[in-house]
């Protein structure tokens, strides 16, 4: 049985009392025996804190970014360890965002992916197709080309713990999620293209759902055979939408 996850990315958002009042929240209401493993991902400036309000919960600490090299000279970045130094478990690695916002390549996701399974993260994959991608019908051929030059480049064993994340971009921050066949259609390919490679870690890997998942759809999207739970965008940052959210992972 694979254990479903619902995580939290809160992007560029928050401020420390924020953050204090949010995890507040959420720890008010959190349920002694989360149906799911729960992460939340906020900024790297505020990691450390957010950590120490999470201490002694069954909630996960996870970055929303890692380098891909391990120490030296690169300015602003930061590294797996140094993620690890500060309490995370998890980290997102090639989110949308930074592929397209900042240029990232298939390659350096890749690296970066490297990184934080060698430190032990473990590295939460975004993959996912443009709407003109959609359109044009090559959704696979494009998550297909993410997720292969991270198999190449680290094995089929650089998957075991890990996760991947299926995120159309046409349903980030848009309010138009993937319907719950669009999103299983996906998670299925991705899963038979692990499974090409590793039956055992295909079997094992957790996929989540991404793009504007919300306390409204989750319960339809995580009832499917492959999705595995989700990463959500706007619906974390609000404490009684993200617990909704985390409900809907139990059996339904
Ligand atoms: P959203 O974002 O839930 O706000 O659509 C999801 C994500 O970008 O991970």
């Amino acid at each position: 049985m694979r254990r479903a996850i619902v995580a939290g990315n809160w992007k560029m958002h928050g401020s420390r009392a924020e953050n204090a009042q949010l995890i507040e929240e959420l720890l008010a209401r959190f349920p002694a025996q989360p149906p799911a493993a729960c992460v939340v991902c906020p900024p790297f400036v505020y990691l450390q804190e957010v950590g120490r309000l999470l201490r002694g919960s069954h909630l996960s600490l996870g970055g929303q970014d890692v380098c891909a090299d391990a120490q030296g000279a690169f300015t602003g970045e930061v590294s797996a360890a140094m993620l690890k130094d500060v309490g995370c478990e998890y980290v997102i690695i090639g989110h949308s965002e930074r592929r397209l916002l900042y240029r990232e390549s298939d390659q350096l996701v890749a690296r970066k992916f490297g990184a934080a399974h060698a430190r032990g993260l473990v590295p939460i994959l975004c993959v996912g197709e443009q709407l003109a991608d959609r359109d044009a019908g090559r959704t696979h051929e494009v998550v297909a080309r993410q997720l292969d030059v991270v198999l190449e480049l680290c094995g089929a064993g650089g998957l075991e713990q890990g996760v991947v994340a299926y995120e159309p971009v046409w349903a980030i921050g848009t309010g138009r999620n993937a319907t719950p066949d669009q999103a299983q259609e996906v998670h299925a390919f991705i899963r038979a293209r692990i499974g090409a490679r590793d039956a055992r870690i295909a079997a094992a890997t957790r996929i989540l759902y991404g793009g504007s998942v919300k306390a409204g759809n989750a319960a339809e999207l995580f009832a499917m055979p492959d999705v595995d739970g989700g990463l959500v965008g706007g619906a974390s940052l609000k404490a009684d939408e993200f617990l909704s959210i985390l409900a809907a992972a139990g059996p339904g």
